[in-house]
């Protein structure tokens, strides 16, 4: 098996591979002509061979890059081509909210899966993205990786900013063993929200409270909910979350306004300190039926990923 780092998702596949037992590991070569066009080109032959392409599509030029390296793996005689997209951008826009307008999501997930006989991503974000994939899809969690980190530190109450992210906060209650709830959110507009504590919810004065979303963009969901967390007397907040954009001046807005802040490595950013390598590593010793029991080579972080999943 071989795995290609595309430019969005460099670190993050070089920790995949080396997950699973130093596989091959390579970053395509890549410029721009003149006109803006890119060009890229995969070293050698992968004939006969399995190949991963990590790409997060954060940006369009990512897409891009994304397609031609799928055709360039396919070219170089690739037996199947795995597309890892650890963030799978445009999946906000699941259904078409006015007229006239596009299932984004459906459009970009069509042309990702051309060129590959199965898709692996992380934190889709919503259940409406699974449907819209028509090869094998394979959803990898932020939220394992997330709970690794946080048995290291005080948690007394797992917040998700929204009713959308209840099924997450209950697996990470599951993980820790700790009690959840989830607030209610009124979006103004694509950077303003309300964030509302439900009736009946729990006493947080004085308590460690970690609010968990699936991603962070402008901030203006998580500044919200820990203003109003704050507001009822919680004694520490903290932000965690899956995929981390941090838009403009997001992560300053969020600093101010928790005690700590920490995503996983989906998009590269200034606290990655969760990895879902292993959990992606996972998913593609299970699919392709390696036993990381009897693979000398598989790292012992992912064995125990293997033997807990
Ligand atoms: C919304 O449904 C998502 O789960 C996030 O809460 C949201 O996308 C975060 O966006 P922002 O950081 O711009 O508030």
């Amino acid at each position: 098996m071989h795995v290609l780092g595309g430019s969005a998702s460099t670190t993050l596949a070089e920790r995949v591979s080396r997950e699973l037992g130093n596989a091959p590991f390579a970053i395509p070569f890549r410029k721009r002509f003149p006109d803006g066009e890119l060009y890229v080109r995969v070293g050698g032959s992968f004939e006969g061979q399995d190949v991963v392409i990590v790409q997060s599509i954060r940006a369009d030029a990512d897409l891009v890059e994304l397609f031609l390296l799928q055709d360039a793996v396919r070219e170089s005689g690739a037996r199947r081509v795995w597309v890892v997209i650890p963030y799978f951008g445009y999946s906000r826009q699941d259904r078409r909210f006015f007229p006239g307008e596009p299932v984004s999501a459906r459009a970009i997930a069509r042309r990702a899966e051309l060129d590959a006989d199965a898709v692996i991503t992380v934190d889709l974000h919503s259940p409406l993205n699974r449907g819209i994939f028509q090869r094998p899809l394979h959803e990898a969690s932020g939220i394992p990786a997330i709970a690794r980190l946080l048995r290291e530190r005080p948690v007394d109450l797992l917040v998700s900013p929204d009713k959308g992210g209840v099924d997450r906060v209950r697996r990470m209650g599951e993980i820790l063993g700790k009690p959840w709830i989830g607030l209610e959110k009124k979006r103004i507009d694509s950077e303003r929200v309300e964030l509302y504590f439900p009736p009946g919810g729990p006493d947080v004065r004085g308590k460690h409270v970690i609010l968990v979303d699936d991603v962070i963009s402008t901030g203006g969901t998580i500044v919200e909910s820990a203003k109003l967390l704050r507001q009822r007397g919680a004694e520490a907040v903290v932000a965690t979350c899956t995929h981390g954009l941090f838009l403009k001046d997001a992560f300053e807005r969020i600093k101010a306004v928790t005690d700590d802040i920490f995503a996983t490595d989906t998009v590269e950013n200034p606290v990655e300190r969760a990895s879902v390598a292993p959990d992606i590593a996972a998913i593609l010793l299970r699919e392709l039926a390696i036993d990381p029991s009897t693979s000398a080579s598989v790292s012992p972080n992912l064995r125990a990923e293997v033997a807990r999943s």
